[in-house]
């Protein structure tokens, strides 16, 4: 290309990208693991049949597991174009830190089961790309650990029966430089999964639940026992609040909650429904993000997370009005893969695909996501 004349006509622009670029085979990449389906396949040939049924199951008939991938087949963009998408930024400003990209990692619990490095092989990922990883408080590594890795990260909050137990979790991880509390609010109780009663799935031995066994001051063998609350109110959320950090309120579905949630201090909203595992027949995520982003009415960032697998699952999310996306199982299937290469391999190709997604769409930032619409 680079000897070919150029355009004599001053005041257009050079292409200055190869005619073919793209028709080229990139070597680079395991023919086999071009995109995250790929990954989920490869992985559940590497993950033993109880842990597998945990990681991909959800709750009674699947049928809100299914509809968060289904609402987004639903979907349609319709692009702009002529808009100059040469450079495009996929970074956004969220509860006062620069992202690279918008896409967060959500809070997947018993990582260790997927591989031996488990939530460190994700966190060391994430650190190295900017991204920001959820722990779980059912992480199977400590952390303090998670924090040595040195990247952006929130802790996952559910809370323990316990009121000093309860209190002493949450500020390890404030102390840790956690730097937003993720209150899980659609765990009432455990959702019914019929995958892991029909294989008879327990947690296996050696992996075990540190952040609740040290706060509970119990041993690993007792930790799957410790008590979580009962009775979770807005009070809950205000308790959470008070210690400082900004809290996403993970759950929401219905837009009356979404103000309630405001209401107490939320600093900002996850639209979830906890990938399908919790109540079947619940709203796919994507679905109820609209109505959410209505209520909400721009006090608070409105995040999303459930069935994003493209990084044009992501665009649609964030054209409809979601500052990020979160995705759970992708980096089960990455981390089973591969450890931390693997999971960094899954976050590359969903940030890679939205950033071409946004090129193609005529998006060069995230502020010029209102201009393109989904139908
Ligand atoms: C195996 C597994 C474990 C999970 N553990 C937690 C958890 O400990 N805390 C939590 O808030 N959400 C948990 N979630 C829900 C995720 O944070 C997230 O809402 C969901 O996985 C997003 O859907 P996706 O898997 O389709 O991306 C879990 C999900 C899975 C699949």
């Amino acid at each position: 290309m680079s000897d070919l004349p150029r355009p004599p006509v001053r005041g257009l622009p050079v292409p200055d990208r190869p005619a073919m670029a793209g028709f080229e085979p990139d070597l680079t990449v395991d023919p086999n693991l071009v995109n995250l389906d790929d990954y989920e396949r490869a992985a559940a040939e590497r993950i033993p049949a109880g842990p597998l049924a945990y990681f991909t199951g959800g709750a009674l008939d699947e049928r809100t597991l299914r509809d968060n991938r289904a609402a987004f087949d639903r979907r349609r963009m319709i692009p702009r174009v002529m808009t100059d998408v040469a450079e495009v930024d996929t970074g956004v400003e969220l509860l006062g830190r620069r992202w690279p990209t918008p896409i967060w990692i959500a809070p997947t619990a018993l990582q260790r089961m997927a591989h031996p490095d488990g939530e460190l092989a994700t966190a060391r990922a994430a650190a190295a790309r900017g991204i920001t990883v959820t722990l779980s408080s059912s992480a199977s590594t400590d952390m303090g650990d998670i924090a040595e890795a040195g990247g952006p990260r929130w802790y996952q909050v559910y809370l323990l029966a316990d009121p000093g137990a309860r209190r002493a979790m949450v500020e390890r991880a404030v102390s840790l430089g956690y730097e937003a509390l993720v209150m899980t609010v659609d765990l009432q109780r455990l959702g019914r999964r019929e995958r892991d009663i029909r294989v008879g799935f327990r947690i296996p031995e050696g992996v075990g639940l540190p952040n609740i066994a040290r706060a509970a001051g119990v041993g690993d063998e007792q930790a799957a026992d410790v008590a979580f609350v009962s009775r979770l109110t807005w009070d809950d959320l205000e308790w959470v609040a008070g210690f400082g950090l900004p809290v996403v309120v993970k759950g929401i579905l219905h837009p009356d909650d979404a103000r309630l949630a405001v209401a107490h201090g939320a600093a900002a909203i996850d639209v979830s429904n906890h990938g399908g595992r919790q109540l079947d027949g619940a709203i796919a995520s994507l679905d109820a993000l609209p109505a959410v982003l209505e209520a909400v009415a721009g006090r608070v960032p409105v995040l999303m997370d459930g069935g994003v697998r493209r990084g044009t699952d992501a665009l649609i999310a964030l054209a409809l009005g979601a500052t990020a996306v979160g995705i759970g199982r992708p980096v089960i299937w990455g981390l089973a893969v591969d450890g931390e290469a693997g999971v960094g391999r899954v976050l590359d190709i969903i940030t890679g695909e939205l950033e071409q997604a946004m090129a193609l769409a005529g998006v060069s930032s995230v502020t010029e996501l209102n201009t393109i619409r989904v139908v």
